[in-house]
Protein backbone atom coordinates (compact mmCIF):
# COMPACT_ATOMS: atom_id res chain seq x y z
CA UNK A 1 0.00 0.00 0.00
CA UNK A 2 1.20 3.06 -1.15
CA UNK A 3 1.94 6.00 1.51
CA UNK A 4 -0.46 9.27 1.81
CA UNK A 5 -0.10 12.46 2.93
CA UNK A 6 -2.76 14.42 4.44
CA UNK A 7 -2.38 17.83 3.59
CA UNK A 8 -2.89 20.53 5.54
CA UNK A 9 -5.91 20.06 7.42
CA UNK A 10 -6.54 20.86 11.18
CA UNK A 11 -5.92 18.15 13.33
CA UNK A 12 -7.95 17.40 16.58
CA UNK A 13 -6.92 14.60 18.66
CA UNK A 14 -8.61 15.27 21.40
CA UNK A 15 -6.78 11.91 23.47
CA UNK A 16 -3.62 14.12 23.21
CA UNK A 17 -5.36 17.84 23.75
CA UNK A 18 -3.89 18.30 19.52
CA UNK A 19 -5.46 20.94 17.82
CA UNK A 20 -3.53 22.49 15.02
CA UNK A 21 -3.05 22.91 11.43
CA UNK A 22 -0.87 19.76 10.31
CA UNK A 23 0.05 17.16 7.90
CA UNK A 24 0.01 13.58 8.86
CA UNK A 25 1.94 10.71 6.71
CA UNK A 26 0.23 7.29 6.59
CA UNK A 27 2.68 4.15 6.22
CA UNK A 28 2.26 0.90 6.33
CA UNK A 29 -1.09 0.96 7.96
CA UNK A 30 0.24 3.58 10.69
CA UNK A 31 0.57 7.11 11.77
CA UNK A 32 4.61 7.32 10.55
CA UNK A 33 4.40 11.66 10.94
CA UNK A 34 2.68 14.37 11.83
CA UNK A 35 4.08 17.62 10.86
CA UNK A 36 3.28 21.24 10.41
CA UNK A 37 1.06 22.22 7.54
CA UNK A 38 4.07 23.45 5.56
CA UNK A 39 6.60 20.99 6.79
CA UNK A 40 7.86 18.28 4.62
CA UNK A 41 7.42 14.35 5.35
CA UNK A 42 10.40 12.52 5.62
CA UNK A 43 8.97 9.86 3.06
CA UNK A 44 9.50 10.86 -1.00
CA UNK A 45 6.67 8.28 -2.08
CA UNK A 46 3.12 8.99 -1.43
CA UNK A 47 0.17 10.44 -2.55
CA UNK A 48 -2.15 13.52 -1.18
CA UNK A 49 -4.94 13.75 0.08
CA UNK A 50 -5.57 17.35 0.42
CA UNK A 51 -7.55 18.40 3.38
CA UNK A 52 -7.57 22.43 3.34
CA UNK A 53 -10.61 23.18 5.46
CA UNK A 54 -11.05 20.07 6.65
CA UNK A 55 -10.85 18.78 10.05
CA UNK A 56 -8.76 15.70 10.43
CA UNK A 57 -9.25 13.68 13.51
CA UNK A 58 -9.32 9.82 14.66
CA UNK A 59 -11.80 7.06 13.33
CA UNK A 60 -15.17 7.57 15.03
CA UNK A 61 -15.64 4.60 17.38
CA UNK A 62 -19.67 3.53 18.17
CA UNK A 63 -20.53 1.49 20.92
CA UNK A 64 -23.75 0.52 19.86
CA UNK A 65 -25.17 -0.24 17.01
CA UNK A 66 -26.90 -3.26 15.44
CA UNK A 67 -25.89 -4.85 12.09
CA UNK A 68 -28.51 -7.55 11.72
CA UNK A 69 -26.47 -10.37 10.65
CA UNK A 70 -26.96 -13.18 11.12
CA UNK A 71 -30.66 -13.62 10.96
CA UNK A 72 -32.19 -9.89 9.37
CA UNK A 73 -30.25 -9.80 6.51
CA UNK A 74 -33.46 -8.14 4.86
CA UNK A 75 -32.66 -5.50 7.39
CA UNK A 76 -29.14 -4.95 6.77
CA UNK A 77 -25.70 -6.95 6.48
CA UNK A 78 -22.34 -6.37 8.09
CA UNK A 79 -21.35 -5.54 4.15
CA UNK A 80 -24.26 -2.77 3.94
CA UNK A 81 -24.03 -1.35 8.00
CA UNK A 82 -19.91 -1.34 7.79
CA UNK A 83 -19.89 0.38 4.50
CA UNK A 84 -22.56 2.71 6.08
CA UNK A 85 -20.56 3.16 9.03
CA UNK A 86 -17.23 3.79 6.94
CA UNK A 87 -19.71 6.50 5.28
CA UNK A 88 -20.53 8.16 9.18
CA UNK A 89 -17.00 8.50 9.54
CA UNK A 90 -16.96 5.30 11.98
CA UNK A 91 -13.57 3.06 12.01
CA UNK A 92 -14.69 0.64 14.59
CA UNK A 93 -18.68 -0.57 15.78
CA UNK A 94 -19.86 -2.57 18.41
CA UNK A 95 -22.22 -4.76 17.47
CA UNK A 96 -25.60 -5.32 19.86
CA UNK A 97 -26.14 -9.53 20.09
CA UNK A 98 -30.14 -9.38 18.91
CA UNK A 99 -29.65 -11.17 15.95
CA UNK A 100 -31.08 -14.66 14.84
CA UNK A 101 -29.84 -16.76 16.67
CA UNK A 102 -28.59 -14.41 18.99
CA UNK A 103 -25.23 -13.62 20.31
CA UNK A 104 -25.27 -15.46 23.35
CA UNK A 105 -22.49 -18.46 22.40
CA UNK A 106 -19.23 -18.45 20.89
CA UNK A 107 -20.22 -19.90 17.42
CA UNK A 108 -22.83 -16.98 16.74
CA UNK A 109 -19.79 -14.61 18.14
CA UNK A 110 -17.10 -16.70 15.50
CA UNK A 111 -19.65 -16.30 12.98
CA UNK A 112 -20.37 -12.57 13.25
CA UNK A 113 -16.11 -12.42 13.32
CA UNK A 114 -15.75 -14.30 10.29
CA UNK A 115 -18.16 -12.59 8.76
CA UNK A 116 -17.09 -9.61 9.45
CA UNK A 117 -13.49 -10.13 8.86
CA UNK A 118 -14.35 -11.27 4.61
CA UNK A 119 -17.34 -9.09 4.16
CA UNK A 120 -17.04 -6.02 6.55
CA UNK A 121 -14.85 -3.00 5.64
CA UNK A 122 -13.90 -1.41 9.00
CA UNK A 123 -13.57 -2.91 12.33
CA UNK A 124 -16.48 -4.87 13.79
CA UNK A 125 -16.56 -5.79 17.40
CA UNK A 126 -19.28 -8.00 19.00
CA UNK A 127 -21.13 -7.35 22.11
CA UNK A 128 -22.70 -10.31 24.11
CA UNK A 129 -25.48 -11.41 25.60
CA UNK A 130 -26.42 -11.29 29.60
CA UNK A 131 -28.79 -14.17 29.24
CA UNK A 132 -29.78 -17.24 26.85
CA UNK A 133 -31.51 -15.74 23.91
CA UNK A 134 -32.06 -12.66 25.77
CA UNK A 135 -34.88 -14.35 27.69
CA UNK A 136 -33.61 -12.11 30.91
CA UNK A 137 -33.94 -15.69 32.44
CA UNK A 138 -31.18 -18.35 31.96
CA UNK A 139 -27.65 -16.56 32.19
CA UNK A 140 -25.40 -17.09 29.39
CA UNK A 141 -22.08 -18.48 29.55
CA UNK A 142 -20.03 -15.08 30.02
CA UNK A 143 -16.41 -16.67 30.26
CA UNK A 144 -17.21 -18.48 27.05
CA UNK A 145 -18.40 -14.85 25.26
CA UNK A 146 -15.54 -13.25 27.08
CA UNK A 147 -12.79 -15.84 25.50
CA UNK A 148 -14.86 -15.41 21.85
CA UNK A 149 -13.93 -11.55 22.21
CA UNK A 150 -16.82 -10.04 23.16
CA UNK A 151 -15.97 -6.14 24.14
CA UNK A 152 -19.13 -6.01 26.33
CA UNK A 153 -22.29 -7.90 26.98
CA UNK A 154 -26.14 -6.49 27.03
CA UNK A 155 -29.42 -8.20 26.22
CA UNK A 156 -30.50 -5.01 24.28
CA UNK A 157 -33.79 -3.90 24.23
CA UNK A 158 -34.72 -7.15 26.75
CA UNK A 159 -33.09 -5.58 29.82
CA UNK A 160 -32.58 -8.12 32.12
CA UNK A 161 -35.78 -6.88 34.69
CA UNK A 162 -34.94 -10.38 37.07
CA UNK A 163 -32.40 -8.15 39.52
CA UNK A 164 -30.59 -11.52 40.99
CA UNK A 165 -29.60 -11.95 36.71
CA UNK A 166 -28.66 -8.45 36.33
CA UNK A 167 -26.73 -8.45 39.92
CA UNK A 168 -24.96 -11.66 38.21
CA UNK A 169 -23.94 -9.97 35.06
CA UNK A 170 -22.28 -7.03 37.54
CA UNK A 171 -20.52 -9.74 39.08
CA UNK A 172 -18.89 -11.03 36.28
CA UNK A 173 -18.32 -7.27 35.30
CA UNK A 174 -15.94 -6.70 37.96
CA UNK A 175 -14.10 -10.03 37.36
CA UNK A 176 -13.63 -9.26 33.70
CA UNK A 177 -13.45 -5.93 33.53
CA UNK A 178 -16.07 -5.75 30.53
CA UNK A 179 -18.95 -3.70 31.14
CA UNK A 180 -22.30 -4.37 31.00
CA UNK A 181 -24.51 -2.29 28.35
CA UNK A 182 -27.85 -1.47 30.21
CA UNK A 183 -31.00 -0.96 28.25
CA UNK A 184 -33.01 0.26 31.10
CA UNK A 185 -36.73 0.07 30.57
CA UNK A 186 -39.10 -1.19 32.92
CA UNK A 187 -41.52 -3.13 30.63
CA UNK A 188 -44.22 -3.09 32.74
CA UNK A 189 -44.46 0.24 32.49
CA UNK A 190 -43.66 0.58 28.92
CA UNK A 191 -45.87 -1.91 27.61
CA UNK A 192 -48.06 -1.04 24.61
CA UNK A 193 -46.03 2.50 25.09
CA UNK A 194 -45.37 3.57 21.25
CA UNK A 195 -43.94 7.16 21.78
CA UNK A 196 -42.81 9.34 24.77
CA UNK A 197 -45.63 9.54 27.08
CA UNK A 198 -46.85 13.42 27.05
CA UNK A 199 -49.14 16.21 25.52
CA UNK A 200 -48.04 14.80 21.71
CA UNK A 201 -49.27 11.21 22.67
CA UNK A 202 -52.60 12.19 24.51
CA UNK A 203 -53.17 14.29 21.31
CA UNK A 204 -51.79 12.13 18.79
CA UNK A 205 -53.95 8.88 20.89
CA UNK A 206 -51.31 6.95 21.20
CA UNK A 207 -49.90 4.97 24.33
CA UNK A 208 -46.96 6.85 25.95
CA UNK A 209 -43.49 5.61 27.75
CA UNK A 210 -43.04 7.37 30.61
CA UNK A 211 -39.45 8.93 32.06
CA UNK A 212 -40.03 6.84 34.77
CA UNK A 213 -39.57 3.55 32.93
CA UNK A 214 -36.20 4.68 32.21
CA UNK A 215 -35.14 6.44 35.22
CA UNK A 216 -36.46 2.97 37.40
CA UNK A 217 -34.17 0.87 35.87
CA UNK A 218 -31.06 3.04 35.58
CA UNK A 219 -31.51 3.85 39.80
CA UNK A 220 -31.70 -0.05 40.35
CA UNK A 221 -29.02 -0.73 38.61
CA UNK A 222 -26.78 1.95 39.26
CA UNK A 223 -27.39 0.04 43.09
CA UNK A 224 -26.12 -2.74 41.72
CA UNK A 225 -23.11 -1.60 40.35
CA UNK A 226 -22.40 -0.24 43.44
CA UNK A 227 -23.67 -3.65 45.35
CA UNK A 228 -21.21 -5.77 42.83
CA UNK A 229 -18.57 -3.61 41.70
CA UNK A 230 -19.42 -4.09 38.64
CA UNK A 231 -19.38 -1.86 35.39
CA UNK A 232 -22.72 -0.86 33.96
CA UNK A 233 -22.43 1.68 30.86
CA UNK A 234 -26.29 3.28 30.40
CA UNK A 235 -27.15 2.72 26.92
CA UNK A 236 -28.85 5.76 24.95
CA UNK A 237 -29.83 7.94 28.23
CA UNK A 238 -33.32 9.56 27.07
CA UNK A 239 -34.34 11.76 30.53
CA UNK A 240 -33.47 14.63 32.77
CA UNK A 241 -34.21 12.35 35.94
CA UNK A 242 -31.28 9.46 34.13
CA UNK A 243 -28.97 12.36 34.20
CA UNK A 244 -29.49 13.28 36.91
CA UNK A 245 -28.70 9.83 38.70
CA UNK A 246 -25.83 9.17 36.64
CA UNK A 247 -24.11 12.18 37.43
CA UNK A 248 -24.85 11.47 41.59
CA UNK A 249 -23.39 8.21 41.14
CA UNK A 250 -20.42 9.16 39.20
CA UNK A 251 -19.82 11.50 42.36
CA UNK A 252 -19.80 8.99 44.77
CA UNK A 253 -17.57 6.43 43.30
CA UNK A 254 -19.83 4.04 41.71
CA UNK A 255 -18.46 2.45 38.40
CA UNK A 256 -20.94 4.14 35.87
CA UNK A 257 -20.17 5.26 31.99
CA UNK A 258 -23.22 6.48 29.22
CA UNK A 259 -23.94 7.17 26.15
CA UNK A 260 -26.40 9.35 24.59
CA UNK A 261 -27.20 8.86 21.06
CA UNK A 262 -27.34 11.50 18.23
CA UNK A 263 -31.10 11.56 17.82
CA UNK A 264 -32.36 11.91 21.49
CA UNK A 265 -29.56 14.86 21.39
CA UNK A 266 -31.32 16.55 18.66
CA UNK A 267 -34.63 15.90 18.21
CA UNK A 268 -38.01 16.00 20.57
CA UNK A 269 -41.02 14.15 20.39
CA UNK A 270 -43.18 16.52 18.15
CA UNK A 271 -41.29 14.48 15.33
CA UNK A 272 -43.69 11.91 16.00
CA UNK A 273 -46.85 14.02 14.90
CA UNK A 274 -48.16 13.14 11.73
CA UNK A 275 -47.67 9.07 13.27
CA UNK A 276 -44.01 9.49 11.54
CA UNK A 277 -42.56 6.08 11.72
CA UNK A 278 -39.46 7.20 11.18
CA UNK A 279 -38.81 8.52 14.27
CA UNK A 280 -40.69 5.95 16.36
CA UNK A 281 -37.31 4.29 18.44
CA UNK A 282 -36.87 3.29 21.71
CA UNK A 283 -36.25 4.59 24.26
CA UNK A 284 -38.73 7.12 22.72
CA UNK A 285 -37.88 10.70 21.91
CA UNK A 286 -38.36 12.82 24.92
CA UNK A 287 -39.26 16.77 25.27
CA UNK A 288 -37.21 19.66 25.00
CA UNK A 289 -35.92 19.80 28.70
CA UNK A 290 -35.01 16.08 28.40
CA UNK A 291 -32.89 16.98 25.29
CA UNK A 292 -31.43 20.10 27.30
CA UNK A 293 -30.69 17.95 30.64
CA UNK A 294 -28.91 15.35 27.82
CA UNK A 295 -26.38 18.27 26.58
CA UNK A 296 -25.74 19.56 30.26
CA UNK A 297 -25.52 16.23 30.72
CA UNK A 298 -22.43 15.62 28.10
CA UNK A 299 -20.87 18.79 29.00
CA UNK A 300 -20.41 18.17 32.48
CA UNK A 301 -18.86 14.05 31.11
CA UNK A 302 -21.76 12.45 32.80
CA UNK A 303 -22.25 11.49 29.26
CA UNK A 304 -19.23 10.09 28.38
CA UNK A 305 -20.14 9.11 24.64
CA UNK A 306 -22.24 9.32 21.88
CA UNK A 307 -23.18 6.17 20.43
CA UNK A 308 -25.85 5.93 17.53
CA UNK A 309 -27.90 2.89 18.38
CA UNK A 310 -27.91 2.50 14.30
CA UNK A 311 -30.83 0.20 13.71
CA UNK A 312 -32.13 -0.54 10.18
CA UNK A 313 -35.60 -1.48 9.39
CA UNK A 314 -37.16 -2.11 6.14
CA UNK A 315 -39.42 0.48 4.39
CA UNK A 316 -42.29 -2.20 4.51
CA UNK A 317 -42.04 -2.69 7.72
CA UNK A 318 -41.71 1.28 8.73
CA UNK A 319 -44.93 1.82 6.25
CA UNK A 320 -47.58 0.23 8.71
CA UNK A 321 -49.21 1.68 10.80
CA UNK A 322 -47.77 3.42 14.06
CA UNK A 323 -48.63 0.87 16.57
CA UNK A 324 -47.12 -2.02 14.49
CA UNK A 325 -44.01 -0.50 13.08
CA UNK A 326 -40.66 -0.96 14.59
CA UNK A 327 -38.50 0.70 17.25
CA UNK A 328 -35.33 2.04 15.39
CA UNK A 329 -33.82 4.32 13.27
CA UNK A 330 -31.01 4.16 10.96
CA UNK A 331 -28.09 6.40 12.10
CA UNK A 332 -24.59 6.11 10.72
CA UNK A 333 -25.53 8.29 7.67
CA UNK A 334 -26.42 11.52 9.52
CA UNK A 335 -24.66 11.32 13.05
CA UNK A 336 -22.66 13.79 11.96
CA UNK A 337 -24.33 16.18 9.92
CA UNK A 338 -26.59 15.86 13.00
CA UNK A 339 -24.42 16.40 15.78
CA UNK A 340 -22.62 19.25 14.33
CA UNK A 341 -26.02 21.35 14.63
CA UNK A 342 -25.17 20.86 18.21
CA UNK A 343 -21.91 22.26 17.65
CA UNK A 344 -23.07 24.87 15.29
CA UNK A 345 -25.72 26.30 18.09
CA UNK A 346 -22.61 26.67 20.32
CA UNK A 347 -24.48 23.21 22.68
CA UNK A 348 -21.08 21.44 22.77
CA UNK A 349 -17.58 22.52 21.72
CA UNK A 350 -16.09 20.97 17.91
CA UNK A 351 -13.19 19.16 20.39
CA UNK A 352 -15.67 17.85 23.13
CA UNK A 353 -17.81 16.00 20.09
CA UNK A 354 -14.83 14.32 18.39
CA UNK A 355 -13.51 13.76 22.07
CA UNK A 356 -16.97 11.51 22.94
CA UNK A 357 -16.77 10.13 19.29
CA UNK A 358 -13.52 8.78 19.54
CA UNK A 359 -10.85 8.55 22.58
CA UNK A 360 -13.88 8.00 25.08
CA UNK A 361 -14.99 5.28 23.55
CA UNK A 362 -11.84 4.24 22.91
CA UNK A 363 -11.47 4.06 26.46
CA UNK A 364 -13.96 2.43 27.19
CA UNK A 365 -13.20 -0.78 25.07
CA UNK A 366 -9.65 -0.84 25.25
CA UNK A 367 -7.41 0.71 22.95
CA UNK A 368 -6.40 -2.50 21.32
CA UNK A 369 -9.32 -2.54 19.43
CA UNK A 370 -9.63 0.73 18.36
CA UNK A 371 -6.81 3.33 18.70
CA UNK A 372 -9.41 6.29 19.16
CA UNK A 373 -5.76 8.89 18.33
CA UNK A 374 -3.59 9.70 15.62
CA UNK A 375 -0.58 9.23 18.12
CA UNK A 376 2.75 8.68 15.81
CA UNK A 377 3.10 4.43 15.64
CA UNK A 378 -0.71 4.22 16.10
CA UNK A 379 -2.92 2.36 13.42
CA UNK A 380 -4.35 4.75 10.94
CA UNK A 381 -8.06 5.06 11.39
CA UNK A 382 -9.01 8.54 10.38
CA UNK A 383 -11.87 10.69 9.90
CA UNK A 384 -11.78 13.59 7.63
CA UNK A 385 -14.49 15.94 7.81
CA UNK A 386 -16.06 19.07 6.44
CA UNK A 387 -17.31 21.11 9.48
CA UNK A 388 -19.63 23.57 7.43
CA UNK A 389 -20.06 21.58 4.09
CA UNK A 390 -24.64 21.93 3.97
CA UNK A 391 -25.66 19.24 2.09
CA UNK A 392 -29.53 17.36 2.29
CA UNK A 393 -30.29 13.85 3.62
CA UNK A 394 -31.23 11.64 0.46
CA UNK A 395 -31.86 8.09 1.24
CA UNK A 396 -31.30 6.77 -1.94
CA UNK A 397 -27.78 7.81 -0.82
CA UNK A 398 -27.75 5.46 1.80
CA UNK A 399 -24.98 2.55 1.92
CA UNK A 400 -27.53 0.84 4.91
CA UNK A 401 -30.26 -1.00 4.11
CA UNK A 402 -32.06 1.23 6.36
CA UNK A 403 -33.53 4.04 5.37
CA UNK A 404 -35.53 4.60 8.22
CA UNK A 405 -34.39 8.35 8.98
CA UNK A 406 -36.49 11.35 10.58
CA UNK A 407 -33.87 13.49 8.97
CA UNK A 408 -35.01 12.41 5.30
CA UNK A 409 -35.21 15.80 3.02
CA UNK A 410 -32.86 17.80 5.81
CA UNK A 411 -30.22 20.43 5.05
CA UNK A 412 -27.36 19.21 7.65
CA UNK A 413 -24.37 21.32 8.03
CA UNK A 414 -21.06 19.00 8.49
CA UNK A 415 -20.13 16.02 6.21
CA UNK A 416 -17.67 13.30 6.38
CA UNK A 417 -15.43 13.48 3.53
CA UNK A 418 -13.01 10.58 3.78
CA UNK A 419 -12.86 7.58 6.09
CA UNK A 420 -9.26 5.86 6.45
CA UNK A 421 -9.23 2.30 8.34
CA UNK A 422 -5.84 0.59 8.87
CA UNK A 423 -4.67 2.86 6.43
CA UNK A 424 -6.83 2.01 3.79
CA UNK A 425 -9.06 4.61 2.20
CA UNK A 426 -12.29 2.88 2.76
CA UNK A 427 -14.96 5.97 2.04
CA UNK A 428 -14.55 9.35 0.49
CA UNK A 429 -16.53 11.91 -1.14
CA UNK A 430 -16.12 12.89 -4.07
CA UNK A 431 -15.11 16.23 -3.24
CA UNK A 432 -12.04 15.20 -1.56
CA UNK A 433 -9.19 14.44 -4.55
CA UNK A 434 -5.82 12.05 -3.84
CA UNK A 435 -3.33 12.60 -6.00
CA UNK A 436 0.22 11.06 -6.49
CA UNK A 437 3.17 12.72 -5.65
O1 LIG B 1 -35.36 1.54 18.69
C1 LIG B 1 -34.76 0.51 18.95
N1 LIG B 1 -34.39 -0.36 18.00
N2 LIG B 1 -34.49 0.23 20.23
C2 LIG B 1 -34.00 -0.97 20.62
O2 LIG B 1 -33.84 -1.16 21.77
C3 LIG B 1 -33.71 -2.01 19.64
C4 LIG B 1 -33.52 -1.44 18.31
C5 LIG B 1 -33.62 -2.47 17.23
O3 LIG B 1 -32.99 -3.53 17.36
O4 LIG B 1 -34.29 -2.21 16.23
Amino acid sequence: MKSLLIQGGRIIDPGRKLDEAGSLLIAGGKISWVGGAKDTPPDADYDVLDAKGLIVCPGFIDLHCHLRQPGFEEKETIASGTTAAARGGFTTVCCMPNTEPPLDNKTTVNYVKATAAAEGIIRVLPIGCISLGQSGEEPADMGELAAAGVVAFSDDGEPALNSKLMRRALEYSRSSGLPIIDHCEDKALSEGGQMNEGVVSAELGLRGIPNAAEDIIVARDLELAQLTGGWVHIAHVTTGGAVDLIRRAKEKGIRVTAEATPHHLTLTEERVKGRNTSAKVNPPLRTERDVKALINGLNDNTIDVIATDHAPHTEAEKRQQFDLAPSGISGFETALGSLMGLVHRGDISLVSLINKLTAVPAGIIGKKYGPGTLATGSLADVTIFDPTLEWTVDTKDFASKGKNTPLAGERLKGRVMATIYGGKVVYRDEGVTIEGS
